[in-house]
């Protein structure tokens, strides 16, 4: 039974598992291999997916089988963890990085530490944790990965914020700072301003005294979305249709041109960001959220001299500077902690998965972001 179950463990980390294996390594196995020492896991309850391909139709909801936590290992029982595009992507088969499947999904997170193995030293159960940097198979109840990929956080960190600051809010904060430079006063614009990334730039910009000009989609209630990002800090927002004017820079008031564009979106509303920027100015990709390629006009090139450039966070924290990695982390949560940094989330229940898959897949129109609890 010892070696069926280190299989399970060993499969069920590097996502290489048979569910059918699974199915029929029962909880009563687990409990007499625990009475044999050797500490495992709580069967967990998954979402998983057997082969790429639309998220709504390969993904389940499964239960695993215990797995061995190992001398250097901590289980973690998961509290919340989201669903983000690039989760979709990974399914999608579309994402250039993604597990072999079969594979639990999920990609950040929280939970609380529920069992140690016997040589690991700085976590006890019960301590608040998030992976990072974050790592594949989180939408699950029971996580179980090597110490040093855990973060603990303070115990007072609002939940929801925990599960979700490290891909979204990371990559506003780093946009911010890697491509110019700039000082109280600048601007900046960005398209996709709804999005966790975007609300996140609104506000950061704004703590620096960074100006934000904002574009948004067409969509009933846009009034209302305009207020919220104005809540935020946002200086401008626009509508894309709103934007279809030969100056859009006349449209400003009392913001200097920016010299840095963030495009989340592509298609025409990338257009958008660079009919803002200044000359020479700079516009980072990091989302392509209508699947269309970017335009660019050719007079972008030859009369502004504009470049482009691309972000991506999971390049990002493979560099050095990956290592100052937790410490952004933890100035986020605070900032989360006071009020400070806000995002619209739903939280759902993990028997609803299902349905909160189809809000963050946009067959219900804009919604929140869907972050699962467990
Ligand atoms: N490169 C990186 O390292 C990195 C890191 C983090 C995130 N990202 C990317 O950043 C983007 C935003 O992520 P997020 O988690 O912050 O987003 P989110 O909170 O889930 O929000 C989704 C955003 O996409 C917009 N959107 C949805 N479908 C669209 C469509 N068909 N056309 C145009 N816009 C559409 C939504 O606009 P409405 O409000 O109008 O619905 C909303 O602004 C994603 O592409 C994600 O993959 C990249």
């Amino acid at each position: 039974m010892a070696v069926a179950g280190s299989i399970v463990a060993k499969a069920v980390n590097t996502g290489l598992w048979s569910l059918k294996r699974c199915r029929t390594w029962n909880f009563r196995q687990a409990q007499t291999i625990r009475a044999l020492s050797t500490l495992m896991s709580p069967p967990s309850r998954a979402v998983v997916y057997e082969h790429q391909g639309p998220p709504d139709s390969v993904t389940r909801l499964v239960e695993l089988s215990p797995v061995e936590v190992k001398e250097n290992q901590v289980c973690v029982k998961m509290l919340a963890s989201p669903i983000n595009p690039s989760d979709i992507n990974r399914i999608e088969g579309v994402y250039p990085v993604r597990p072999e499947v079969p594979a639990v999904g999920g990609y950040e997170g929280v939970g609380e530490v529920y069992s140690v193995g016997s040589a690991v030293k700085g976590f006890a159960p019960g301590d608040l944790v998030i992976p990072s940097p974050p790592s594949s198979g989180m939408w699950q109840t029971y996580v179980v990965k090597d110490d040093d990929m855990w973060h603990k956080i303070s115990e007072d960190s609002p939940i929801e914020y925990a599960a979700t600051v490290t891909v979204n809010p990371l990559t506003a904060l780093r946009m911010l700072e890697d491509f110019t430079t700039l000082n109280s006063g600048d601007s900046i614009v960005q398209n996709g301003a709804t999005s966790i990334v975007g609300q996140c730039v609104i506000q950061l910009a704004k703590f620096r005294g960074i100006h934000s000009i904002n574009i948004i989609r067409d969509r009933p209630g846009s009034d209302e979305v305009k207020e919220k990002l104005k809540a935020l800090g946002a200086d401008e927002v626009f509508t894309e249709s709103q934007l279809e004017v030969k100056n859009v820079k006349s449209l400003l008031s009392n913001i200097p041109e920016p010299a840095l564009g963030f495009n989340c979106v592509g298609g025409n509303a990338a257009s958008l960001v660079l009919k803002f920027l200044s000359q020479g100015g700079t516009m980072v990709t990091y989302g392509g959220m209508s699947k269309k390629p970017v335009a660019v006009p050719t007079s972008s090139f030859i009369f502004k001299d504009l470049s482009l450039r691309g972000f991506w966070l999971q390049k990002w924290l493979s560099t050095d500077k990956a290592k100052e990695c937790r410490h952004m982390i933890d100035y986020l949560l605070c900032l989360a902690k006071e009020g400070k940094l806000k995002y619209e989330m739903e939280l759902v229940p993990f028997d609803n998965f299902h349905t909160a898959l189809d809000k963050a897949l946009g067959k219900h129109g804009s919604q929140p972001k869907q972050v699962i609890k467990f």
